[in-house]
């Protein structure tokens, strides 16, 4: 299950750069270096479309990709043409504080304002578990009524028979509805859960009333 195609669209460093809010919109967050444009680059199906890197802090912009989902299996195929977002990651404590306060009304300009925004998944790593930045984030969004996807990362890191209690640790930490999803970009695993995730969260927020 792969989408028909995935391409970069442009990189935003400010409100004023973002593009027109012209299709459904997915975005991804988390701690730096937790995975975020490695799960990008799994879920698309295209190797290199987001840039990944050993250093924290890679992704220091908002980077825009247009994915084209029609044709692929499963819920997934309803989603159409969207956007998947890819956030500078949060909570990298070697960045100045300077670049830190740019990033934050960035990012909340992003989640908090977009008309488009469809979905957000946030990605927690599973040794770290759940975080201050989770906990205030998740409460966040709720009250922003934007669909929360919790995606476990690096799970292939973890011992088999310790997944699913980091995963209801989680769960209960951030007073989920549904279980977070295990996800190894490097496994490859949790790939088509999330899809399915993604597409019923999306379609419930279409619903919604504006
Ligand atoms: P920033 O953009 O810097 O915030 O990072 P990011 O969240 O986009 O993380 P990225 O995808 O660049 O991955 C960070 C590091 O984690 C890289 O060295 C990846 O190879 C590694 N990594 C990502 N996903 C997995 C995974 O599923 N398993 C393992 N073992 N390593 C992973
Ligand atoms: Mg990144």
């Amino acid at each position: 299950m792969k989408p028909k195609s995935a391409t970069f669209v442009i990189s935003a460093s400010e409100p004023s750069q973002f593009p027109p809010p012209s299709l459904p919109e997915v975005a991804f967050a988390g701690r730096s270096n937790v995975g975020k444009s490695s799960l990008i680059n799994a879920l698309t199906g295209h190797g290199s479309l987001a840039r990944t890197s050993r250093t924290p802090g890679r992704t220091r912009l908002v980077n825009w990709f247009e994915v084209d989902c029609r044709g692929m299996g499963g819920p997934a195929a309803k989603l159409g043409k969207i956007h998947f977002v890819d956030l500078p990651g949060y909570g990298y404590a070697d960045v100045p504080i300077a670049m830190r306060a740019a990033w934050q009304p960035l990012i909340e300009a992003f989640l908090g304002e977009r008309s488009s925004l469809r979905a957000v998944v946030l990605l927690i790593d599973i040794r770290r578990g759940v975080e201050d930045e989770e906990l205030d984030f998740v409460p966040w969004l709720v009250e922003k009524q934007v669909p929360v996807v919790v995606a476990l990362t690096k799970a292939d890191k973890l011992p088999k028979a310790q997944r699913l209690p980091a995963a209801q640790a989680a769960k209960k930490a951030l007073g989920l509805k549904r279980d977070p999803i295990l996800f190894s970009a490097q496994d490859d695993f949790g790939r088509e859960e999330l899809w399915r995730a993604i597409a019923s969260a999306a379609a419930a927020a279409e619903k919604k009333p504006a």
